[in-house]
């Protein structure tokens, strides 16, 4: 009787999931799976169903390891695969990969008594236990059921990564750790750590004490405050009571280097050089270009000194971190102070280097050479091939795509992280229900819809892209609740982006997973963006509007800059308004001496109600709302008569803001002048992005 009452009720689920097919199943599990096929039935998972494995020795023990952190029946040890016989789930390892030439491919099947993962490694037995994680579906009362299913997956990238930013606010290890346990389960397999920058170096290192006595503290926790105050970006010292910061011991990152091993995550170390180095500077002042401190960011090239420090530490991070890739930055040196430097012109007259991008060059090489002799490889920011990219080098694309383009086009591999995409620090949503950030706009949507392969290489070139990373810079981001804020959802567009077939992405699909996800993830303690309530595109980007100056010729009496010219002369007149961020293409960029001041022709005397033309405030980046408006009119073009002077007191306390500067009356005109000026105390750009008549 009972066995039929279960019998009956399994039916009438399985009638009940197998309704939306397929798609009810492929919903739960994301990156979304390469193939999943429903069946007939549904799988108990109890505190009494048995694990089994044909895994042995240290690999059987690195399992249990990672299921022990993890509920009944999965903490409760390994047994061997003779013994999944009755309700049972196995972990089988196999001689060749379910998909050809990919490692980390698995299937999972499951059945009304079984679910068998089987996989070639033990990172594709992980995934295929991860899937079946989340295909688990718990009830009110704590019962545990899966729906059969047959799943067959594999990994479109290699590298799918998440980079954190350590330096610009210190993370705790525990918080790193957590990080690790959700990217796992959405089958993200690096974390790059940028562990070294201005604002404080965040790993221990034996032979220069000074880095985490001194560099890894500064007397204010909030960066913004600590870079834009007044006391001048000083470190102080450990034992100082207003010391705020913090770095990882060695034995911390030994940890580490374990937990993300048994998550089948390889942490990969960033150590900043030539740029991005104040506060190694600080502390061995004598490795800069004048021996002074607080005057640098980059190394000097020229000091021999310089290359011993960069190798004792380098030999010590090695040492820690067992990752094929040693990160060695690269971006955004200034180089300044090399083009002065007499050791610097020393060694460019002696290795006959033209300038100071290959003198850079020439640093970036040597140290390769040194990974290379240690067995390892260098990755670097896409700055590493100006001057000559170093033989063996691989490319970490974020100024766009063209660096990781041309650096596969020269035979080395590359991964994307494009500002445009993958740069997790921009606005998530619209930015005035937002906590501060740096800028941009970067919706979850947009994420998703990038593609790690770009147009412009052959099938034999795509190969070399490696894979793609979401990048988390933390200036704006002071504490951990914030961090995840910004890194979930996002990320699991990331890891749908690196992992799915890209012909079986769907959006509307990714989305409903996601809102399931962050659900899921503020259960678990996480702080997702709420995609429940996000309000979304500017309202005016969305559709084209139309007015009387549209499609009407523009003469720029000041010119747009050439960096953000949108669609040049056509952009102010051509229907297409700007989203919450100044770079999105829509909005135009004017830094001349008298910003914005076009004249449109509406090419016939027209009878105008209205004037208008909306700006955006970015502080960070410079860009303001005009200080004065001027609206004038003419008939034939010589002789204008003003319509409006608008004033407007721009306050850098308006983060992120845009306004409307307008006139309304009625005239009749053939031409329009539209002047908009830069307050004098504030300098920096003005950015619009439509002249609208009515
Ligand atoms: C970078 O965003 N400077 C790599």
């Amino acid at each position: 009787m009972k066995r039929h009452t279960l019998t009956l009720c399994a039916l009438l689920l399985s009638a009940f999931f197998t309704v939306g097919g397929s798609k009810a199943q492929a919903q739960q599990v994301t990156p979304a799976p390469l193939k999943v096929e429903q069946r007939e039935g549904l799988f108990r998972i109890t505190e009494a169903t048995v694990l089994c494995t044909n895994l042995k020795g240290k690999e059987k023990k690195m399992l249990e390891t990672y299921l022990a952190t993890l509920p009944a029946p999965y903490n409760q040890g390994l047994k061997s695969a003779k013994k999944a016989r009755g309700n049972s789930i196995l972990l089988e390892k196999t001689e060749t990969a379910p998909t050809a030439d990919n490692a980390e491919s698995y299937t999972l099947e499951v059945t009304p008594r079984q679910a068998v993962i089987r996989a070639a490694t033990d990172a594709g037995l992980f995934y295929g236990l991860q899937t079946l994680l989340q295909l688990t579906d718990t009830d009110a009362a704590g019962n545990r059921t899966v729906q059969a299913v047959r799943v067959e997956d594999a990994p479109r990238f290699a590298y799918r990564g998440l980079m954190l930013d350590v330096s610009r606010h210190f993370r705790s290890k525990e918080f790193v750790k957590k990080q690790m346990d959700a990217l796992a389960h959405y089958k993200l397999n690096r974390l790059h750590l940028h562990l070294t920058d201005g604002a404080g170096w965040r790993i221990e290192i034996k032979k220069y004490p000074r880095l985490t006595e001194f560099a890894a503290w500064r007397p204010e926790a909030v960066w913004k405050k600590w870079w834009f105050g007044s006391e001048g970006r000083k470190y102080c010292e450990q034992d100082d009571p207003r010391a705020q910061g913090g770095f990882y011991t060695q034995d911390d990152i030994r940890e580490l280097v374990e937990y993300a091993a048994r998550r089948h995550i390889t942490l990969i170390p960033e150590i900043e050089m030539p740029a991005h180095s104040e506060e190694v500077l600080a502390a061995y002042p004598e490795l800069s270009c004048t021996g002074e401190p607080y005057k640098h960011a980059d190394f000097c090239v020229g000091n021999e000194a310089t290359f011993a420090f960069l190798e004792d530490v380098l030999a010590e991070v090695m040492e820690l971190f067992p990752s094929e890739y040693i990160h060695i930055g690269g971006d955004e040196a200034g180089k300044a102070a090399w083009k002065t430097c007499p050791k610097c012109q020393k060694r460019m007259k002696d290795e006959n280097l033209k300038d100071v991008n290959e003198l850079q060059s020439y640093l970036i090489h040597r140290i390769e050479v040194f990974l290379n002799a240690h067995g390892r490889k260098l990755l670097g920011w896409d700055e590493i091939m100006e001057g000559g990219l170093a033989p063996n080098a691989t490319v970490m694309s974020w100024r766009g795509e063209e660096g990781g383009i041309n650096a596969v086009k020269a035979g080395h591999r590359a991964i994307m992280t494009p500002g445009s995409h993958c740069y997790l620090d921009g606005y998530q949503d619209a930015p005035a229900s937002q906590p501060e950030a740096i800028g941009g706009y970067l919706p979850l949507s947009k994420v998703y819809s990038y593609n790690p392969i770009p147009a412009a290489l052959s099938e034999e070139e795509a190969r070399l892209i490696y894979g793609v990373q979401g990048n988390l810079w933390t200036e704006y981001i002071p504490t951990e609740e914030q961090c995840e804020y910004m890194i979930y959802p996002r990320i699991l567009a990331v890891a749908e982006v690196a992992w799915s077939d890209p012909a079986r992405k769907s959006y509307a699909d990714f989305h409903a997973r996601a809102l399931k996800a962050v659900e899921q993830l503020k259960q678990k303690g996480y702080h997702p963006f709420d995609l429940m309530n996000e309000i979304g595109d500017r309202p005016e980007s969305v559709t084209p509007v139309s007015h009387l100056a549209l499609n009407k010729p523009v003469t720029y009496n000041a010119p747009f800059n050439q960096s953000y010219a949108a669609r040049g002369e056509k952009s102010l007149t051509d229907g297409r308004r700007g989203n919450w961020t100044y770079s999105d293409g829509a909005w135009q960029g004017f830094i001349s001496r008298n910003r914005l001041d076009v004249t449109v022709d509406l090419e016939a005397e027209t009878d105008i109600r209205s004037i208008s033309a909306d700006f955006i405030q970015v502080v960070g980046p410079e860009v303001f709302l005009p200080a004065e408006v001027i609206i004038s009119v003419s008939t034939d073009g010589t002789d204008y008569q003003e319509l409006t002077r608008i004033s407007h007191r721009v306050d850098k306390a308006d983060a992120i803001v845009f306004k409307n500067y307008g006139w309304q009356g009625e005239t009749k005109a053939r031409y329009i002048r539209y002047q908009a000026r830069a307050g004098k105390e504030f300098g920096g750009w003005v950015f619009t992005d439509e002249i609208v008549v009515q």
